[in-house]
């Protein structure tokens, strides 16, 4: 097998290389070829069977060579590079990070802790593009695995708490510099013991409108302050990142499309807050029937390996459902499970994951390792 990776310098692409050096991934495969969009002859990573020269990710005839490829290059590479590649026909695996083919009907959205059948069925049937889901939806998913597999989830609201990363590299640079912006306004003071906060107030809420604030990549304060929309305006008072919730989460777990009879209801709002990559998730879900907060968090804490319960006790929520401590991590906390007092089959949960590890490279990978497997 073949494999060509696309996009793997990126901020996505260079967790994805990380997670694949880690477990030896490019050893299961006969040679890989590194692609790149601008520097292709020169010197391509060092990794097990690599072809020692980067080739040109955007030439057909070298990417048709490869059996599998992994791309992290974004969406308008593959919206240009794709078509062209299925035109020449190739049939090869295409397994990418980017949004742009995730709703395609020739294409699944990989998350095979949740949806191996899935995955396994549309290999069966000769499918071949193989599509990462939304960071916020494949956490979400993961997280609530127990309930869905058991079938008791009627609907679920998310608001979210989405951190810098999912906007990319620069807003995470972006976010520290306003940090460090209101900070240095406000640095003498905050040596001061006795300088008053109202006055300290004052000065950041003059700093967040200072010229020279910098909010070029988000357009807005998000240190000190948040964000509520996240990606495009479709127009009708939902935001992209909101409509991804529904959309991805029926077509991931292989049910009829949001809305439709039969599809678990996904709606909530996407809010954009001060973390660096870990996305976290309030959770309002309706259960198809009242079971105990202690049959709920037995089919949460069983359902895969990453996903654990919290119990909903001060000290270990703020200790365990904490972006700062699950950041670089795949595991996937759950917490602040109650029954709320609209009825007992509504409860709350709270949810924290890295949104560069499962909620990007790591479902890559796995499909990866599920191609070699099966081959
Ligand atoms: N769209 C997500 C975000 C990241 O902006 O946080 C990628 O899924």
């Amino acid at each position: 097998m073949i494999l060509g990776m696309v996009g793997w310098r990126g901020m996505v692409g260079s967790v994805l290389m990380g997670r694949m050096l880690e477990e030896n991934d490019f050893a299961y495969v006969d040679k890989t070829i590194f692609f790149s969009t601008s520097a292709a002859g020169a010197k391509a990573p060092d990794v097990r069977g690599a072809d020692p020269v980067l080739r040109d990710a955007t030439s057909v005839e070298e990417l048709a060579k490869c059996d599998v490829i992994i791309s992290c290059q974004g969406g308008d590479y593959t919206k240009e590079v794709h078509p062209k590649l299925r035109a020449a026909g190739w049939d090869g695996y295409w397994i990418d990070a980017a949004s742009a083919l995730r709703m395609q009907d020739n294409a699944v959205i990989i998350l095979d802790p949740v949806n191996r059948p899935v995955i396994d069925a549309s290999l069966d049937k000769g499918i071949k593009d193989y599509i990462g889901g939304n960071c916020t939806v494949s956490l979400m998913l993961i997280a609530l695995d127990g309930l869905i597999k058991a079938d008791l989830v009627e609907w679920v609201s998310s608001m979210t708490y989405q951190a810098a990363s999912g906007a990319g590299a620069k807003n995470m640079r972006e976010l520290l510099s306003q940090m460090g912006y209101l900070h240095a306004a406000v640095s003498d003071e905050l040596s001061d013991p006795r300088s008053a906060i109202l006055d300290i107030d004052r000065k950041v809420s003059e700093a967040f409108t200072k010229p020279d604030f910098p909010k070029a990549a988000f357009g807005a304060p998000l240190a000190g302050s948040l964000i509520p929309w996240i990606d495009k305006d479709l127009g009708n008072g939902q935001s992209r990142e909101e409509w991804k919730g529904g959309a991805e989460a029926n077509k991931i777990l292989g049910l009829p499309a949001h809305g439709e009879p039969g599809s678990m209801i996904v709606e909530g709002l996407c809010v954009r807050v001060g973390s660096m990559r870990c996305h976290s998730q309030a959770l309002t879900i309706k259960l198809k029937k009242d079971i105990s907060c202690e049959e709920i968090e037995k089919l949460l804490d069983n359902s895969n390996q990453w996903a654990y319960v919290v119990p909903n006790r001060k000290e270990e929520s703020i200790e365990e459902l904490s972006p700062a401590k699950i950041s670089g991590t795949r595991m996937i906390p759950i917490g602040r499970i109650r029954k709320l007092a609209m009825g007992p089959e509504y409860i709350s949960a709270f949810t924290v994951g890295d949104q560069l590890l499962w909620g990007a490279a790591e479902p890559l990978r796995r499909m990866l390792r599920i191609l070699v497997e099966r081959n």
